[in-house]
């Protein structure tokens, strides 16, 4: 039988989980704080971030937010900005104890998303 990344990141709940994690994670990572310490309905940032990914793996729920293009346009965020909001969501997966080959599915979609954050 097969399981999908959704059901492996432990579906919608275990997905919050990692968003709050990650969340948490930038506000205390000191080279993307600035970007996320004045995020000023912080509900709504970590709604998009699970939707995204709820959707993104295969769950059932619908991403209303904007395209990785339009959501990062004009921010000039940098190869080490991308590194570190990657290394946090690792850090989160690694918290919850989730296997290689789910960190590695993850990372692998992270990476396919970068041509379209970094520096646009
Ligand atoms: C690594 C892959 C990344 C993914 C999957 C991702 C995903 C998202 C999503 C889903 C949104 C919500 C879009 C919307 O509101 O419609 C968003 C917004 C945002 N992202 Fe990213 N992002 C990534 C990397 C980054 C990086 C590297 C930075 C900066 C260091 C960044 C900074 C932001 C900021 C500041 C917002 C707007 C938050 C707000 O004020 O609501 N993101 N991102």
């Amino acid at each position: 039988m097969t399981t999908t990344l959704y059901q492996r990141l432990g579906g919608a709940e275990g997905i919050a989980r990692l968003v709050d994690d990650a969340m948490a994670a930038h506000l205390d990572n000191p080279i993307v704080k600035p970007r996320f310490e004045n995020t000023k309905d912080m509900e709504h940032a970590k709604r998009m971030a699970r939707e995204f990914f709820c959707a993104g793996s295969g769950g059932p729920e619908v991403y209303t937010g904007k395209d990785m293009l339009a959501a990062h346009k004009g921010m000039n965020i940098s190869e080490q900005e991308y590194l570190a909001v990657t290394d946090d969501i690792v850090g989160a997966m690694e918290k919850h104890g989730l296997s290689e080959d789910t960190k590695k599915d993850v990372i692998a979609i992270l990476y396919s998303l970068k041509g379209s954050i970094i520096r646009v």
